[in-house]
């Protein structure tokens, strides 16, 4: 038996697996006030929206959701035409984690694409172009690219931009799953200028903006950037089941989290536990990493018969069986002490084992 410190406090599961930032509960309690009128004609989701223009533009639609899925399956239901298919990376969520929602709701198939690093690329998308015209074939119509991905990588402006052109080029539309848009905003400058390079100037149409993972109780929002696709929006919300009767509650979260650019600091700072994380554990022998994070999280590769134990006495996620992958992930409030305390057991129990 490998005698170990005391688990740190918080998890290395996920960044769901913190709680809300105080600031996104105090905006709860102050919004639980009197009645507002339901279904979004409140103040404060009017407050949302103009906070959403000012991320992303005057022209800019934003519709406020129950979760990440929901608004994926929102985005992609919004845009898709009969007969398309939606294509994305193999590792991305709506393929691998939302249980086949997305087919579900949408009637369409979803194609993925080889990918090592969770990145889709623009030559990926003309290999696919034979296909365009045939009736056999379900057509290319959405691309839905994640950012950050689910491998922690984060896509370049100037990726985005070669991608929206390709899928554009073909006659798609462009969806970009944001569960963790802050984390990419915050890894490529911390800056809302920084969110534009990679969503509206590179011509993403349709995003997922993630709150939860980034300090809410609960709550992410589809913005549609090319308004001219979200004139049948606010009907398909209604029929995917993300119409939020008290809109209200949603909405004055994200006005908090949004206010003063907390959404980004928060990020950072979880980002920055990433990072911290790694440098703590990447020297250790049994322990092997693919690239350093850049964003919250860490992909090391690990003892098949190291990684139960470890999950028994702090839990975190396998991501990859084949290679004996797991993932590490901080959050809004990881410390540093729960990093040092998690790399510390990490190390002596490794050191044991070999
Ligand atoms: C990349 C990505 N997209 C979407 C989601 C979906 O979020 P939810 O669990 O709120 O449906 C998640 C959640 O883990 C995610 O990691």
């Amino acid at each position: 038996m490998i005698e170990l410190p005391p688990a740190p406090a918080c998890a290395f599961a996920s960044d769901n697996a913190a709680g809300a930032h105080p600031s996104v509960i105090d905006a709860i309690v102050r919004a639980n006030v009197g009645h507002q009128l339901a279904y979004g004609s409140d103040a404060h989701t009017a407050e949302a929206g103009a906070r959403f223009r000012d991320l992303f533009g005057p022209t800019a639609e934003s519709f406020l959701v129950w979760n990440g899925t929901g608004a994926n399956v929102m985005s992609l239901a919004t845009v898709i035409h009969p007969a398309e298919a939606v294509v994305c990376s193999e590792w991305a969520h709506i393929a691998v984690d939302e249980t086949g929602a997305p087919e579900r709701a949408l009637g369409a198939k979803v194609m993925t694409l080889p990918s090592v690093d969770g990145k889709v690329r623009p030559e990926q998308l003309d290999a696919l172009a034979h296909f365009i015209g045939d009736q056999h074939h379900a057509q290319p119509g959405v691309l839905s690219i994640t950012q950050s991905t689910e491998l922690g990588t984060v896509y370049t402006p100037d990726e985005v931009a070669a991608l929206c052109d390709t899928a554009h080029r073909l006659g798609m539309r462009v969806h970009l799953d944001g569960a963790r848009i802050a984390n990419a905003t915050a890894a490529l400058g911390g800056t809302i200028q920084a969110l534009r390079s990679f969503t509206v100037d590179a011509g993403v149409d349709v995003v997922s903006f993630g709150g939860t993972k980034a300090g809410l109780v609960g709550g992410e929002a589809v913005v549609f950037l090319n308004p001219a696709l979200a004139s049948r929006a606010k009907y398909v919300r209604k029929q995917v089941n993300q119409l939020p009767s008290k809109m209200r509650f949603i909405a004055a979260q994200f006005n908090a989290l949004l206010h003063d650019d907390l959404w980004i600091r928060l990020a950072e700072h979880s980002n920055a536990m990433g990072t911290r994380l790694y440098e703590a554990t990447r020297s250790i022998d049994g322990l092997s990493f693919d690239a350093a994070p850049q964003v919250n999280s860490v992909f090391p590769c690990l003892s098949p018969e190291a990684i139960v134990p470890l999950q028994e006495w702090c839990f975190f996620w396998n991501w990859n069986a084949a290679r004996d992958q797991v993932r590490w992930m901080t959050a809004w409030d990881t410390t540093p002490a729960d990093v040092d305390r998690f790399a510390e057991g990490v190390r002596i129990f490794l050191a044991e084992c070999n």
